[in-house]
């Protein structure tokens, strides 16, 4: 393993993603969620984020790509689509981290279209200062300042997924 600084520690993202899953749980009291956590970054949160709402609720996956290495392709391709119709449904969309902000805009344009009563986004992360499109993010876990960050579900080429907290390498 290459040197890793760690930049958010395990404990300290338990922490944040129970207190958004006790917000989203308090927000929707009485309420069917559908959860769309778009992957593959966002796999971590969202198994977290599940288990820490307390509502009837039910999962399905979007896959999404933009980046390859550490720069955004700018070209955002479906690489998987939900599998459920979510007209008339409450979703809630989740991202490990809005950068850009153009896979959200992308995301969340597609999914308008299919007529779900309600969209929200939750984001693990967010790096307002490489914004390209203004996105609405309802439940956020923290603002992190522009360094490319792994682990916790995050890649660099693919790895570093596995780390239970979020890191910056060392160059
Ligand atoms: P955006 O379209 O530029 O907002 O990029 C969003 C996607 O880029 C995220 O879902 C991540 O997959 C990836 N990404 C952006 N910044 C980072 C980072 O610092 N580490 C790892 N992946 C990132």
């Amino acid at each position: 393993m290459p040197d890793i600084d760690t930049l958010i520690d395990a404990e300290t993202i338990a922490q944040r993603v129970k207190e958004l899953g006790a917000q989203i749980t308090k927000e929707h009291a009485g309420e069917e969620l559908v959860l769309v956590p778009v992957l593959n970054g966002s796999f971590v949160f969202a198994a977290d984020l599940a288990r820490a709402i307390d509502l009837p609720l039910s999962i399905d996956f979007f896959g999404c790509r933009s980046y390859e290495g550490t720069s955004s392709t700018g070209v955002v391709q479906t690489t998987l689509d939900l599998s459920h119709s979510i007209e008339g449904k409450v979703v809630i969309v989740v991202e490990d981290i809005v950068d850009t902000g153009l896979t959200m805009a992308y995301m969340l344009d597609n999914l308008r279209t299919r007529r779900p009563a309600k969209v929200h986004l939750a984001s693990l992360l967010s790096k307002p200062a490489r914004r390209k499109i203004e996105v609405d993010i309802d439940y956020l876990g923290f603002e992190i300042e522009d360094v490319f960050v792994i682990g916790y579900g995050l890649d660099f080429d693919e790895l570093y997924r596995n780390l239970p907290y979020l890191g910056v390498l060392r160059t």
